[in-house]
Formats: structure tokens, sequence, C-alpha cells
């Protein structure tokens, strides 16, 4: 029996594997979270093989879970789904915790103890971490970064508190104090961790809390000598701090950066902007609509509030047929979570090849007709190129202003996550369509139907 729960593994994490590959390209995505899933239930049924498991408290967990996971994965809006991950990161983390803990017995070898402590270490920064980031994102707590003086000082001591506490766990597993005291430092040093982060950045800690529950699942593994467990948590964690690195690359930030520099903490320095607002009504907008032949759309977290998707799918659509050639341009951190408008795309039908990334849209921006911001804001803010005092001085942007002329699709002049202004309102090519992004774009459509 042994030997086929082994056999089964190495299966399982064969499907994780080619499952995750599957997923790197919106065109194979959905066939590779089925197979990764198809893994999953095949090392659940494995590990369920294994002799001495009291069944009924099994399945009570399962229906639990399924119930809650179930109820809230249906509930939660589209928009709000970083947080929910983030729910669920820190989920994971108090899992293996709990696992730690429970993995310890009398005579366990060191190496033993040294996972176990690992997996409440890892798990237990994870947990509060995660809860952190979640209440930050889901503006339940200020989502502002929280500095105050001796902060480092105070991580420090922390940080020396858990080294110490591990150490003495090691040394004298049978006096439970320094578990305790291990556990607690670790819930504490989550919440010092993330609250000094800035709301804008809560995306990329939640990749690297992602990393770091995948990391506590490994090391939890270790501690109950389950292979699956080991495999499963490692690849969460390295691509969980692939994902990191690539957002980090996308905000031209390094992690160090983000995860130290108080971003957002509120001395936002301003761009002083030139030039005058230049509102458009809807149908001096189709008219020059009408004459383009190269149009792009650019999508940003606007578009998933306004639910506009569909219809940009459909006057993307009259576009075509009016002989324009039609591209989208997808800034990597557009919207509220990475892949955020590939997802929404998909979901109304565009096809892929008009997905263009920032890096392939940006060199064709100059023979780009009319550039339409849908919802979009500091994704294409050029003082990210212009303005060296800005927050966001050096992020990679989606060049909107290079095309020839350029449509604003947004309800006001309201600033977007990074709280800061964009010159492009202002700039001499731009034209503001006011208004929900889904209604000013329907109305587009009735000009073109006629
Ligand atoms: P934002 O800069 O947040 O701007 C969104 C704009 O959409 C707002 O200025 C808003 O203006 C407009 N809007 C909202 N509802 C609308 C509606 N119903 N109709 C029309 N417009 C609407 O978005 P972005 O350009 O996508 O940039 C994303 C930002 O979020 C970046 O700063 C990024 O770092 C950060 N971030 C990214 C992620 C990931 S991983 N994608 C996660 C969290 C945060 P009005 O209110 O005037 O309409």
């Amino acid at each position: 029996m042994d030997s086929l729960i082994q056999y089964s593994y190495v299966v399982a994490a064969a499907l994780f594997i080619y499952g995750l590959k599957l997923l790197g390209s919106p065109a194979t995505a959905r066939r590779g979270n089925m197979i990764s899933a198809v893994g999953m239930l095949l090392a659940v049924v494995a590990a369920l093989l294994a002799q001495g498991i009291e069944y009924q408290w099994v399945a009570l967990g399962i229906l639990v879970g399924a119930v809650i996971g179930g109820a809230a994965a249906r509930m939660v809006q589209m928009t709000a789904m970083p947080e929910m991950v983030a729910l669920f990161n820190g989920f994971g983390g108090m899992a293996s915790l709990l696992v730690g803990w429970a993995a310890l017995v009398p005579g366990s070898a060191t190496f033993t103890l040294v996972t176990i402590i690992l997996s409440i270490l890892i798990g237990g920064v994870t947990f509060t971490g995660s809860m952190i980031a979640y209440g930050k994102l889901s503006e339940r707590i200020g989502s502002g970064a929280v500095l105050f003086s001796g902060q480092q000082i105070v991580n420090s001591l922390i940080v020396l508190g858990i080294l110490a506490g591990a150490v003495m766990f090691c040394l004298q597993p049978d006096n439970h104090l320094w578990l305790y005291l291990v556990v607690v430092l670790s819930l504490v040093f989550g919440v010092m961790a993330v609250i000094p982060i800035g709301g804008a950045d809560m995306p990329v800690v939640i990749s690297l809390l992602n990393s770091y529950s995948g990391l506590a699942a490994c090391a939890a593994g270790f501690a109950v000598n389950n292979n699956i467990l080991i495999v499963a948590g490692a690849l969460v964690g390295a691509s969980g701090i692939i994902l990191t690195q690539i957002m980090c690359k996308a905000m031209n930030r390094s992690l160090a950066n983000v995860l130290f520099s108080g971003f957002g903490s509120g001395k936002v320095e301003q761009t002083a902007v030139e030039g005058e607002i230049k509102p458009i009504n809807v149908e001096d907008a189709y008219y020059i609509l009408e004459a383009a032949s190269n149009v792009a759309i650019i999508p940003g977290y606007g578009m998933a509030v306004a639910q506009a998707q569909h219809v940009v799918k459909e006057l993307a659509e009259l576009l075509e047929k009016n002989g324009a050639e039609v591209n989208f341009g997808i800034h990597p951190v557009a919207g509220r979570m990475p892949g955020h408008m590939n997802v929404l795309l998909a979901e109304a039908d565009v096809p892929y090849d008009q997905l263009l990334e920032m890096d392939d849209i940006n060199p064709r921006m100059e023979n780009v007709d009319v550039a339409i911001v849908i919802g979009a804001n500091d994704v294409v803010n050029p003082a990210a190129r212009e303005n060296e005092g800005s927050p966001i001085y050096g992020m990679p942007v989606i060049n909107v202003d290079k095309a020839r002329t350029v449509f604003v699709l947004k309800r006001s002049m309201a600033s977007g996550f990074a709280g800061i202004e964009n010159p492009l309102f202002y700039k001499d090519n731009t034209r503001m369509l006011f208004g929900d992004a889904k209604e000013s774009i329907g109305n587009l459509i009735r000009e073109f139907s006629g």
C-alpha cells in the first residue's frame, strides 16, 4: 500500500508541474487548472489511504471547508478576488502552523524539531501578515503605510526573540514555553512586517505571502514526513516568488523597496500639471473613431468596476468592421490582481492575438490614431517617464500619450490607486469622455449602429 501511495504522489506531482506550465498562457490556462486539480484530488485520495486516519474528522473538515470555501468563492466580486486570495494564503499559513505543532511528539529527532519550528514560524507570519494585507486591500483598516520611530529596533528585537526561542525549542523540546514564545512572536511579526507597506503594494505582498504559505507547507511536509506536501509546498513557494519578481519588475521597483520603503505613506509629491482639461461628447468621439484606421484600447481597473468588458469587445468589433486595426494594450499591473484584464477580456471572448503586452504595444503607439483608455489611470501616467519627483517615476507605463489622439473614459478627475495626479489628462491630444465606462461605450456603439 505504501508504494501505491508513493507512486500516486509522483503522478500527482507531475500533474501539478504540467498544470503550472499550461497556466502560462491564457489559451491553455483552463486546462492547466483542471489538470492540477486532478493532481490534487489524486494526492488527497492517496494521503487518505495511509494507516491510522480517523476518517470522521477528515469528513467533518472537508464538509466545513467545502461549504465555507464554496460559498465565499461564489459570493465574492471579481474585483475583490485579491483579498480573497490573501485570506486563503493566511489560512494556508495557519494550517501549516497547526500541522507543524501537531507533529510534535516526545522524542522527536532534531531535524523534525527544526522543520516543526519552521512551519510554525513561517505559517504564523503568513497568517497574520495575510490578515493585515486582507484588511488593507478591502479597506477594512487604513491602507496607508504605518511607520513609527524605533520601528526597526522593535522588529529586530522580535526577530532576535524568534531566533532565540527557536534555538531553545530545539534544545529543550519538552519545555513548551519556547514553542509558545515562537508562536506568539511569529504572529506579531506577521503584523509588523506588513503594516509599514502601503495599500498600493499589497498585490506584491500577497504574492510574496503566497510564496511563504508554500514554504510553510513544505516545512510542514517535512515535519509529518509527507512527500507530496513537500513537493506542492515547494512549487507554491517557487511560483509565488517568481510572480513577486515579475510584479516588482513591472513597477520598476526592487522587492526591498516594496517591503521597506513605506511607499504610499502620504508623502506624495504631486506633479505640477500644465494645460487644461478638454472634455468631449459621444458624438464628436464617434466622428474621430469613425475616421481612425488604427485603434488601441487600454483597459484598467475602471473597466472591471464598470463591468464594461462585453461592450468593449462589441465596440472593437464595430471598429474592425469599419476597417480599423484594433489591439488591446495590457499593462502587467492594470486592475487589482495579476492577469485581471486578461481574465475579463477572455470572459468577453476577445481573441488572444489582439491582446498585446506593454512591451509589444508601446513601439506601435506612434502609429495609433486613437488610444482609448478605459478606466485606466496609473498604468498610463506619463509622470512615470517625465517627472523624477513622482512616486511612480521609473515604473514602465503604456505610452498612450504618443498616439495621435487619446480618449480617456472615466467618471471624474479622481486619481487612481497610487493617489497621484495624471498629466495625461491635460495633454493637447487628450480628450476626456466623462461617465461610467460601460455607459459611454454603450453610447458610442449606438452611434456606430446608426
Ligand atoms: P487606477 O490607476 O486605479 O485607476 C482606475 C481609474 O478607473 C480611476 O481613476 C477611476 O476614475 C476609473 N474608474 C473607476 N470606476 C469607473 C467606471 N465605472 N467607469 C469608468 N472609469 C472608472 O487603475 P489602473 O490604471 O488599472 O492601475 C492599477 C493600479 O493599481 C496601479 O497603481 C497598480 O500598481 C495598482 N494595483 C495593481 C494590482 C495588480 S496586480 N494588477 C493590484 C492592486 C493595486 P474615476 O473615479 O474618475 O472614474
